[in-house]
C-alpha cells in the first residue's frame, strides 16, 4: 500500500465528569486525510483548508507524530500528509487529536499494520503535547478505537474500550476562542476530598451506565462538580443551554473537552434536533455565530475511504 485516505472523526473528551480519562467519537464533523509514502526520509504536510495551521513538520501535530515514528522505527523513508480539515481548530471537538491520530493510523497502514492500538495512542499523544502542552489521550483514544474509551492510564498507555450507547449527540461550537492551554491553566490544582468522592462516584456510575446500557444511570451520573463550575464561566450561554436542553428532554451533557463547544446526549432523534435549535437560537440572540452538529455515537472511529 502506497497511499491511504481516511475519514477522521471529531471526539468529545471528558464526557462531563471524566476529565482527561473519558472520550467519545461522533460522526460529524470529520476530517479527510491522505497519507502517502515517500521514498525520501522526510515529512511533508499540506492543508487544503484556510485555518492557517503550521505546515513545518516539527510544528504540526501530524508532522511531529510522524517524525517520532520515523525516529523510533529508524525508517529510511518518509510520508506526505494532505489534511482537509473540517473540525475547526480550537473547537473542543478534538481537532488536533484528529490530525495526530489520523497521521499515526495512516502511517501504520502504510507500514503493514505493525503497531498496536496502544502504540498508536502513544505516538499520537506527541501531537497533543505539541497542541496543548499536555500528553492527554482522551480525544485520541476514541478516535483510534471508536465509540467511548476510558484512559485507565496514559503512561503506560492502558485504554479500555467501553460499549457504544444507542444515543444521539448534539454539539454546538460557538465562534468564541477558548485555548485548551488557558482552560487547563485556570483549573484548581487541588480539590477537596468531598468533591473528589462525588466525582469518582459519578465517573463510576457513568461507566456502569454505559456498560449496562442503563440510560437512567447515565443521566444521574453526567454531573461534574470539579471542572465545569470553573470552565463554564468561559462559555457564553452555557447555563441557559444546559437548562433548556434538559427541559427539552436531554439525558445530560456539558462542555466538550476544554470548550467552547457544548454537547448534549438524547435518546431520540427528534429531541436532538430540538436541542440543536435551542443551541443555535441561544447564540443567535447574542450575535455569536455557531455551528451545530447532530450525530450518533461513532462506534468505529477512523475509517478508510475506498476510492
Ligand atoms: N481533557 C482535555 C481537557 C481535553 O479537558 O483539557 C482537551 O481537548
Amino acid at each position: 500500500m502506497e497511499k491511504v485516505r481516511l475519514k477522521v472523526p471529531a471526539t468529545i473528551a471528558n464526557l462531563v465528569c471524566g476529565f482527561d480519562i473519558l472520550g467519545m467519537a461522533i460522526d460529524e464533523p470529520a476530517d479527510d486525510m491522505e497519507i502517502r509514502r515517500l521514498e525520501t526520509p522526510e515529512i511533508i504536510i499540506r492543508h487544503t483548508d484556510a485555518f492557517g495551521l503550521p505546515e513545518e513538520p516539527a510544528e504540526n501535530v501530524a508532522g511531529i507524530v510522524l517524525l517520532k515514528i520515523m525516529e523510533h522505527l529508524k525508517l529510511k523513508y518518509g510520508f506526505e500528509v494532505i489534511i482537509h480539515k473540517k473540525i475547526k481548530p480550537g473547537s473542543g471537538l478534538g481537532s488536533s487529536a484528529a490530525s495526530a491520530a489520523g497521521a499515526v493510523v495512516g502511517a501504520n497502514l502504510l507500514l503493514g499494520n505493525i503497531l498496536t492500538k496502544e502504540e498508536m495512542v502513544y505516538y499520537a499523544m506527541f501531537g497533543e503535547k505539541l497542541a496543548s502542552g499536555a500528553r492527554h489521550a482522551d480525544n485520541i483514544a476514541p478516535c483510534i478505537y471508536g465509540g467511548i474509551t476510558l484512559v485507565k492510564s496514559s503512561d503506560p498507555v492502558d485504554i479500555i474500550l467501553l460499549n457504544a450507547p444507542d444515543l444521539w449527540v448534539t454539539a454546538v461550537h460557538p465562534q468564541v476562542e477558548v485555548k485548551t492551554s488557558d482552560a487547563r491553566e485556570i483549573l484548581k490544582k487541588t480539590i477537596p476530598l468531598k468533591d473528589a468522592i462525588q466525582q469518582w462516584g459519578n465517573i463510576a456510575g457513568l461507566v456502569a451506565g454505559i456498560q449496562n446500557y442503563d440510560h437512567a444511570l447515565i443521566r444521574r451520573s453526567l454531573n461534574d462538580v470539579i471542572i465545569e463550575p470553573v470552565r463554564s464561566i468561559l462559555i457564553p450561554k452555557f447555563d441557559e443551554i444546559k437548562q433548556k436542553s434538559l427541559h427539552a428532554g436531554a439525558l445530560g451533557g456539558g462542555i466538550s473537552g476544554s470548550g467552547p463547544s457544548v454537547f448534549m446526549f438524547s435518546e431520540e432523534e427528534k429531541v436532538s434536533h430540538t436541542i440543536a435549535e435551542i443551541m443555535k437560537s441561544a447564540y443567535d440572540s447574542i450575535s455569536i455565530e455557531s455551528l451545530v452538529y447532530v450525530s450518533r455515537v461513532n462506534p468505529s472511529g477512523i475509517r478508510i475511504i475506498k476510492d
